[in-house]
């Protein structure tokens, strides 16, 4: 199926580009790997899962003929493995620098089970009670601070100068310096039940507010991709289930919205909401107005969403009506669109 936005940059920008991803090995991480290999860049992957990221970068090796992808054991909420990390993608990249930072590792899942019954806690009065569980804090929060803490040095010394003559696939005047954030739509909204994760991506939207008031001074391009649900391996079958009747977003329109990103040098402190695909148009009262809800077998929507983050009073307006199209998504597609989906969670595990 086509996808309803084109490419509006040239992708051989991104040839030639050294990219760090954090938790490429599956998911997001993954699709952008391949999408951005193909077109030139060079892609190196940190991720605890070793069978999954060693298997990526042979088929990248294998797909584009260039031995510069690289995968390398990477816990993201532990400092030194991630100096390591960095250290090894600057060896490894033939200009010798880093390009640009992916820090995409996430996780979510159930935080609220004992001993860390976080909305629900038990038992604090007894002796030495134990404290929360905040995993995903930790990878979410700890480890993308981390990676950008990392990113704003590396990508600092990414200047002509020093690459001149050292990859002739990269024109002097070209290099780039850009942080890709990884939100979520838990980054603008709340996500009932789930107040960890909703922190930790609201706190992934405080890191891109502020650091785009000041990235620029080091030459750092900052953009944040807002993904709405997205059947990866982060979402379990009890998420599927909640989501029933709802829609989901794709990976191509977050491929698509990160590589928009990635290879527009122009692109500064912008954010995508990435959803299920709606089509829309302007109601006579001035309200955007659902005319007409594509269907899975290929009639066309638009699945990417600038969110306006240059102005979050917008973003907020925005988002409220973009809700309530997701809730009007839901309502039409009814009890019959709720029942295929929990069939196919339960029976097609798809
Ligand atoms: N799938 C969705 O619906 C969705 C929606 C919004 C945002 N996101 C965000 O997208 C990002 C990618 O998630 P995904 O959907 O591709 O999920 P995924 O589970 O497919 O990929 C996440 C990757 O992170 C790795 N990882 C987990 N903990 C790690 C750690 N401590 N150190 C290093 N790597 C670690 C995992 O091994 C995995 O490869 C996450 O930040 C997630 O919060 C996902």
């Amino acid at each position: 199926m086509a996808t309803p936005e084109t490419p509006k940059v040239d992708l051989d920008h991104l040839k030639g580009k050294t990219i760090l991803i954090t938790g490429g090995a599956s998911g997001f991480g993954a699709a952008f790997a391949r999408k951005w290999a193909s077109h030139g860049a060079n892609i190196i992957i940190g991720d605890m899962s070793d069978a999954a990221g060693e298997s990526l970068v042979a088929e990248l090796r294998s797909s584009t003929g260039s031995q510069n992808h690289c995968y390398q054991h990477c816990d993201v909420t532990d400092w030194q493995s991630q100096v390591a990390l960095f250290k090894l993608a600057v060896k490894q990249s033939p200009s010798g620098h880093i390009d640009a930072v992916v820090p995409n590792a996430g996780i979510s899942g159930d935080t609220n089970s004992s001993p860390g019954n976080f909305e629900d806690p038990q038992g604090l009065d007894g002796d030495d009670p134990a404290p929360p569980r905040l995993k995903i804090l930790d990878v979410n929060l700890t480890g993308v601070m981390y990676t950008v803490h990392l990113a704003m040095f590396w990508l600092a010394k990414n200047n002509t100068e020093k690459a001149q003559g050292k990859n002739e696939n990269q024109p002097e005047g070209t290099r780039d310096r850009h942080i890709l954030l990884i939100g979520s739509v838990a980054s603008l909204t709340p996500l009932v039940g789930a107040a960890q994760y909703t922190a930790s991506k609201h706190a992934v939207t405080g890191l891109f507010r502020s650091l785009r008031g000041t990235a620029f001074h080091r030459g750092i391009r900052i953009n944040l991709l807002c993904p709405h649900f997205v059947k990866t391996g982060l979402l379990s079958d009890g998420v599927m289930l909640i989501l029933a009747g709802g829609g989901l977003g794709e990976v191509s329109d977050v491929v698509e919205a990160g590589t928009q990103f990635m290879a527009d040098k122009t692109a500064y402190g912008r954010s995508v909401v990435i959803g299920p695909k709606l089509k829309v148009e302007d109601g006579d009262d001035g309200e955007m107005r659902l005319v007409e809800i594509p269907s899975a077998e290929g009639e066309e929507g638009k699945g990417i969403w600038d969110c306006f983050a240059h102005d979050y009073q917008s973003t907020e307006a925005f988002f409220y009506r973009y809700t309530r199209l997701l809730i009007a998504f839901a309502k039409m597609r009814g009890w019959a669109g709720w029942a295929k989906d929990v069939f196919n969670v339960v029976f097609r595990r798809k």
